[in-house]
């Protein structure tokens, strides 16, 4: 079949679904990831055929979009902080936001000439400790993640883009026993409520995990007051505290790291406008 005449059929199965520039993004990502195809092939060369083994992936990848799926779980694929990460349904899809988080910390800490060690609670993908760990050598971070698939993932992932985490397999909402005290703490943990499902995609609710995702709606903040319970533990003195958080929830999370001492802290909002992401200093 022409390649052509592939992407008519995408446009009309998914237009509706999608929107046309998507849909066109969509197949764009397909053709260079199963075809090695630069997304200007069509310009130049209208007539392209595609043999009906290469035609394969991309009639698969259609179904799946069809049902909803994310396009990177498709693919296995994603950036983030200009980064290759390998996903798969049992990690969170990296998000524009949090690539803001970690380049928060990356100017706070860049500075310091001593080797910092940092943890990230809830590591998933591994995306904010491998980020880190790119843009900080020298320094010695831990990803911390209750689900054995995410640390597979993402040690898969620290060696795709050769740099050393220290992944650890572990309950914030339990003891954990870490004997290390860190320099700089750092989360993202589950903080989107069951009553605000309703406002979230299709392809979120269905695809994404929930273990990553969801909290109950009677105590929204039980993962920030683990890691806050934890950081009075092994956060060094002096050392700084940085969440990611639920928008609606800034104040009630401001108030909780005041309750526990936690001082110069410091509300920002994402490009989206919302209250994203808080640091404090112990
Ligand atoms: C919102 S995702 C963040 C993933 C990744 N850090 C990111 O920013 O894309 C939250 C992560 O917390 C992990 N998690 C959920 N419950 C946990 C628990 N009790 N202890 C440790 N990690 C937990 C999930 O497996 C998931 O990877």
């Amino acid at each position: 079949m022409l390649l052509r005449e592939i992407k008519i059929i995408f446009h009309l199965e998914l237009d509706t679904l999608y929107g046309k520039e998507e849909v066109a993004s969509f197949f764009f990502i397909l053709i260079e990831h199963y075809l090695n195809l630069e997304r200007f092939v069509l310009a130049l060369h209208p007539d392209i055929v595609i043999s009906k083994e290469d035609e394969q992936p991309l009639f698969e990848s259609l179904a799946k979009l069809k049902l909803n799926h994310p396009i990177q779980y498709i693919i296995g694929q994603t950036t983030f902080m200009e980064l290759d990460f390998l996903v798969d349904e049992n990690v969170l899809i990296p998000r524009p936001e949090t690539e803001e988080l970690v380049q928060w910390i990356i100017d706070e800490t860049k500075h310091f000439k001593k080797q910092l060690k940092i943890l990230d609670i809830g590591t998933g993908s591994g995306c904010i400790a491998i980020a880190l760990a790119k843009n900080l050598p020298g320094s010695k971070i831990y990803g911390l993640d209750v689900s054995d698939a995410a640390l597979a993932v993402a040690q898969n992932n620290a060696t795709l883009n050769e740099v050393e985490v220290t992944f650890i397999l572990a309950d914030i909402l339990k003891e954990v026993a870490i004997d290390e005290k860190f320099d700089v703490i750092v989360s993202n943990p589950p903080y989107v409520r069951e009553l605000e499902k309703k406002e979230m995609a299709q392809n979120v609710l269905a695809h994404e995990p929930d273990l990553a995702l969801f909290v109950t709606d009677e105590n929204p903040l039980i993962f920030y007051e683990n890691i806050v319970a934890f950081a009075n533990q092994n956060l060094k003195d002096d050392g700084t505290l940085f969440f990611e958080i639920n928008q609606y929830l800034a104040n009630e999370t401001q108030q909780l790291l005041k309750a526990n001492n936690f001082g110069e802290i410091e509300l920002r909002k994402d490009i989206f406008g919302n209250h994203r992401m808080i640091k404090s200093v112990k």
